[in-house]
């Protein structure tokens, strides 16, 4: 007998190279990732291209082997075509390419930020939710209206957890510095001022990330800080940014529903913050399960899915990548 059709995923914009396998029904089959963690400093495309071309096969293998099937039972490719880091961003396309036209498959291109709120409506069984995703490199508060994913704020420098990231880098803390960070502001209730910035409906963190520098390198605060204290003065501040923007965002577009996803998801504080300003709207607030909430295959197979069920695949020509796309910019044909 054979099985629901199944879409195999790639993803490929940044640290993760990730495959999934999803049937057409929505069920997933294998999740495998390839996570590219940086030495010291930040993110060297080159450096994770290299890893993703030389993981990228054994890493379909292990995907394949987990869904109990073979390549040839695939019948469609979707990969991350946009945004993220150019060259990485290739190594994705190109294996996604390569296993169509060998395969005579369909292929279709996703862009990222959708198949991580297509991944979450699919998993959290919610319909139409209003989106705060946030991650290592989006910050964006997003929902459904005239047939796209409207952008109705975002960061206008740092992504949210590339600052925290970059902040626990300083005070010595190894690569994701987020969920250390979490751990060390649990250790505190101490509120020290930092910069706070909304503008309209835009967040920016780099005032905040240089004042909580200054706080932990500054020899005149040497004595009076503690590392506790200003991580969680940085990630309240952090987090009152995003509750304000999601919260006024809720209240205008009127949603019933509040999603949260990317890896800053993990985050409890981050949770409750998110779910008690939902509740005060009386919208069901849902956090997309941890392994579905950072980069994965799976979301973007899903993604894929959709887009195929309603307009068919892409053609070799449209496959081409997008590092910049916003989501804001893409048709939705499958909801209405
Ligand atoms: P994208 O390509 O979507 O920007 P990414 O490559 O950053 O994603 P993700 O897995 O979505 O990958 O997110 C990783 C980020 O999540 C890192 O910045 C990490 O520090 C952060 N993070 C993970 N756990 C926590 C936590 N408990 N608290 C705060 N931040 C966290
Ligand atoms: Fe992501």
């Amino acid at each position: 007998m054979k099985m629901a059709r199944l879409a195999l995923g790639i993803e490929s914009t940044a640290h993760t190279f990730g495959v999934g396998i999803i049937d057409f029904e929505g069920e997933v089959h294998s999740l495998v990732n390839d996570i590219f963690v940086p030495e010291s400093g930040g993110l060297h495309p080159v450096q994770v291209k290299e890893q993703h071309l030389s993981n990228f096969s054994s890493i379909i293998e292990k995907a394949l082997k987990e869904a109990k099937c073979s390549i040839k039972d695939i019948d469609l490719i979707a990969f991350s075509q946009s945004p993220g880091l150019g060259p990485v961003l290739k190594v994705g396309a190109l294996v996604a390419r390569m296993l169509s036209q060998l395969l005579n498959i369909p292929i279709v291109g996703v862009n990222h930020c959708i198949g991580h709120i297509e991944i979450g409506r699919l998993k959290c069984n919610i319909e139409d939710p209003l989106t705060l995703y946030v991650s290592g490199g989006n910050t964006i508060v997003s929902a459904f209206e005239s047939n796209r994913y409207q952008i109705f704020g975002e960061t206008l420098d740092l992504p949210i957890g590339n600052m925290i990231d970059s902040f626990a880098r300083i005070v010595g803390l190894s690569h994701p510095g987020g969920p250390k960070i979490e751990k060390l502001a649990l250790a505190s209730d101490k509120y020290i001022p930092l910069p706070y910035v909304v503008k309209g409906m835009d967040l920016s963190f780099s005032g905040l990330f240089t004042a909580a520098r200054r706080l932990v390198e500054s020899k005149k605060y040497g004595k009076q800080y503690d590392l506790n204290d200003v991580a969680n003065s940085l990630q309240e501040t952090a987090f009152a940014m995003l509750t304000e923007v999601t919260e006024r965002a809720l209240a205008h577009t009127e949603k019933q529903e509040v999603l949260l996803t990317g890896g800053v998801a993990a985050n409890k504080k981050l949770q409750e913050m998110i779910k008690y300003i939902s509740e005060e709207h009386g919208a069901r607030f849902e956090v997309v399960p941890l392994s579905y909430a950072g980069d994965n295959g799976a979301m973007i197979a899903w993604a894929g899915v959709l887009r195929y069920q309603a307009e068919g695949g892409h053609e070799l020509s449209e496959t081409k990548i997008n590092s910049k796309e916003r989501m804001d910019n893409i048709k939705i044909p499958w909801r209405k």
